[in-house]
């Protein structure tokens, strides 16, 4: 029986050392590469990966690990470590400093520890099931936000929107029209932990990555917010839809992303 405890330390231990790695390379400079027609890949990612990925096998050999660049591990266990090592690659290679490292422990597909770390801005979101979202060690509380129209949402779009008609483009205007702001800042990771901490009220995406929300559905829902799927039905880390907000936007958000159904044959959102 693995402690979560100890998990949580190992996590942000593994998310600081990673960062710090991450920050050497941001400020540094390095070679990109493409992995689809808009998709980067630098050395920085694969570089956070291998030290994520020894930092668990040593630690945890018995996990089983899901992450980005290395895909899933043969071994199965109910006790799976997820990983994005750079969250942002997009921004991290233009010198944006919108990026992070995310790990999130899930233990028969509940999340039960989840960090995510800016190493630029040296902000740090920790959760453990049952204990709260922290922010440097400070709690975390989401929003008051009661409508859409004082609401600021974030999203983002999928790497293939120029072929795939389920690329959010609609639904973009869709919330554009209806709320106070939408952003796109290009972290999902930093993005759930900006509505944990309150800074934002609402986030959706398609086509997103377990490794991308793990650990920031748990730092929404220990801030007291609410995480869902699109249609409303509980979270799947793996059904590539999310919706996470504060709680009281949560269904007006549903509400604009449901009659999309009617008009937009492409969801629901699997590939
Ligand atoms: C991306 C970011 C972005 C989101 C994309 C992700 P990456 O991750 O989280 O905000 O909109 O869906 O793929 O490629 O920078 O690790
Ligand atoms: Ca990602
Ligand atoms: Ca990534």
């Amino acid at each position: 029986m693995l402690n979560l405890d100890d998990a949580l330390k190992f996590a942000v231990a593994t998310a600081r050392e990673s960062g710090a790695l991450l920050r050497d390379y941001y400020r540094n400079g390095v070679t990109v590469k493409y992995k689809g027609e808009i998709d980067l890949i630098t050395e920085a990612d694969h570089a956070s990966e291998a030290l994520i990925l020894n930092r668990i096998r040593s630690t945890y050999p018995a996990c089983a690990i899901l992450s980005e660049e290395s895909g899933a591990s043969a071994n199965s266990s109910p006790y799976m470590w997820i990983a994005d090592p750079l969250d942002g690659t997009t921004n991290f290679a233009h010198g944006l400093p919108i990026f992070s490292v995310t790990l999130a422990l899930v233990v028969d597909d509940v999340i039960e520890v989840g960090v995510t770390y800016n190493p630029i801005y040296d902000e740090l979101y920790t959760a453990q099931r049952g204990q709260g979202a922290y922010l440097n060690g400070e709690r975390l509380h989401v929003s008051s936000a009661a409508t859409l129209d004082r609401a600021l949402l974030v999203t983002g779009f999928p790497y293939d929107r120029r072929t795939n008609p389920n690329n959010n483009i609609r639904q973009f205007t869709d919330f554009s029209l209806r709320a106070q702001g939408v952003l796109r800042l290009g972290s999902a990771a930093l993005d759930l932990g900006a509505i944990a901490a309150g800074r934002l009220d609402g986030y959706w995406e398609f086509k997103i990555n377990p490794w991308d929300i793990a650990a920031g559905c748990l730092l929404v829902a220990e801030a007291g917010g609410r995480v869902s799927a699109v249609d409303g039905r509980p979270l799947n880390l793996y059904a590539r839809n999310v919706v996470a907000s504060n709680g009281p936007l949560h269904d007006e958000m549903l509400a604009v992303l449901t009659p999309s159904r009617e008009t937009w044959p492409f969801l629901p959102v699997s590939d």
